[in-house]
């Protein structure tokens, strides 16, 4: 059975509370149940985790290269800005890593267009809310 990370970044432990017109009702521990569901159908194991450390995230895609066959990583903020994380998913190719987000980043202020995870992922998902965590483990599930 395939393990597969899915990473949340910066203030995501604040999701329902968060800027609900934005980002929705559903708690964080709601899309980590969604998640657990998906994976049952998908036959995958969800090993599911949010920091809001840079740093932190670094560590866990660093795990996930010995310990999974992809990630599901919705970095946050740290998307626009970490060369970090950007290197780290470098690091762990050929590790396939999907990019999520539940709002459209392309919708929203121009810093949001860009994504310094984009160039490396093997697909991103964005503005479905939280069915794209969904939608990323069904890519994962369906590669070889
Ligand atoms: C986000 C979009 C980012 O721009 C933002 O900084 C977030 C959440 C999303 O899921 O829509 O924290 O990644």
């Amino acid at each position: 059975m395939k393990t597969i990370f899915v990473l949340n970044g910066p203030n995501l432990n604040l999701l329902g509370k968060r800027e609900p017109g934005i980002y929705g009702n559903k708690t964080l521990e709601d899309v980590a149940a969604d998640c657990r569901e998906a994976a049952g159908r998908l036959s995958l194991q969800v090993d599911f985790r949010q920091s809001n450390h840079e740093g932190v995230l670094v560590d866990w895609l660093h795990e996930a290269a010995d310990k999974s066959q992809g990630v599901v990583l919705n970095a946050g903020a740290y998307t626009h800005t970490s060369i970090a994380i950007h290197d780290a998913i470098r690091a762990i190719s050929p590790v396939p890593v999907v990019e999520v987000h539940l709002s459209n980043i392309h919708a929203r202020e121009p810093f949001r267009h860009v994504s310094k995870v984009a160039p490396h992922a093997l697909g991103m998902i964005c503005g479905f809310g939280p069915l794209g965590y969904t939608l990323a483990l069904q890519a994962l599930a369906a590669r070889p």
